[in-house]
């Protein structure tokens, strides 16, 4: 699992050194602490005095109940925090996906609120997001008990324990909501969020800003042009995946890569960001996405004179259903099925 030591935070100062390659990661301390107290204030002062509550400002939850599955309370963030801070952590976040997972689109945020009897059933987000985040505003002394993100084990829980006992953590991992946390699961796992017991009062409550990342456009800066760069890219990522006519269509889900290209035109570095590549019938994708990284590394631009940074996804698999969607709508051509510029 990364720490925060491994990904710069918004205003962090660390630089990057592993890629998100587990089904779940978490970042401590993600942003400045002043603007996660700011937002947590907000929250307080908004169930303070309730006696004073007035419609416009307080009949904005809405709580949603799914018999067997979601029992909670939803919000529009900036109704109850302000708009200036959540789209200051709005912001932050998109950038940093955009730079630190190559995964430019962001929803805005939904807050929610679990109190006693509160959590989510087991289920998966996977025509929702690549990844769903979680950013916890529940304070860490509060007098309730579960409300950690549930997140499954890969793998098959029945053949992987058909000899042994197995129970709980064994099973699947539990996140507990930290404050200040950014928790990023793959949306393709089975995930849920453990009831709440204990307090019914909302400051003991998990309070949360969550909602989904997935592919947006390639980030490219410098002299070269997306156009330029995605026509040689796409053509070598074909070739690549050319060599896996048997297997290729098992393979679903990101890879993104950072590209350094030298001034001459030749790579400078070639890094992955995220490898949450998976394959349906459980085999190996070492050699698809190695296959793919060496044939990008051997992939000459023209000379451009000064560096470009170019930072992109590969979707195998294919683009989410959504996504394709949206570009449909807005007419965006630059689609080879397997990547987005
Ligand atoms: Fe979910």
């Amino acid at each position: 699992m990364a720490s925060q030591a491994d990904i710069q935070t918004p205003l962090g100062a660390t630089v990057v050194a592993a890629p998100v390659t587990t089904p779940f990661v978490t970042f401590d301390n993600f942003l400045p602490l002043d603007l996660a107290q700011a937002m947590r204030a907000a929250a307080e002062a908004h169930f303070q005095q309730p006696h004073a509550h007035k419609p416009d400002t307080h009949n904005v939850w809405n709580y949603w109940y799914v018999p067997g599955l979601y029992t909670y309370l939803r919000a529009v963030p900036e109704r109850v925090l302000g708009r200036e801070p959540v789209t200051a952590f709005y912001e932050g976040l998109r950038r940093w996906a955009t730079q630190y997972l190559g995964l430019a689109n962001v929803t805005w945020p939904m807050l929610s609120l679990y109190v006693d009897g509160c959590g989510q059933g087991i289920h998966n987000d996977s025509t929702n997001g690549r990844f769903g985040y979680v950013f916890s505003l529940t304070r860490n002394d509060r007098g309730s008990r579960g409300g950690e993100t549930i997140v499954w084990k890969e793998g098959d829980p029945f053949r992987n324990s058909l000899d042994r006992a197995n129970a709980g953590s064994g099973l699947y991992d539990l996140v507990p909501p930290v404050f200040n946390r950014l928790v990023l699961f793959d949306d393709r796992m089975p995930h849920g969020v453990q009831r709440i017991e204990g307090s019914m009062d909302p400051l003991d409550g998990r309070l949360v800003l969550h909602g989904h990342i997935s592919e947006g456009d390639a980030v490219v800066n410098g002299p070269l042009t997306p156009q330029t760069v995605q026509s040689i890219l796409a053509p070598a990522l074909d070739r690549a995946l050319d060599a896996f006519p048997d297997t290729e269509g098992l393979h679903h889900g990101p890879l993104t890569l950072r590209l350094e290209i030298g001034p001459d035109g030749r790579l400078a570095g070639c890094r992955i960001l995220v490898n949450r590549v998976a394959r349906s019938d459980g085999g190996s994708t070492a050699p698809l996405v190695e296959k793919i990284v060496d044939t990008i590394k051997a992939v000459r631009f023209p000379p451009g004179g000064q560096p470009t940074l170019v930072i992109f996804p590969i979707l195998t698999g294919g683009v989410l259903p959504m996504i394709r969607q949206q570009m449909a709508q807005q007419a965006q051509p630059q689609d080879s099925g397997h990547l987005r510029f």
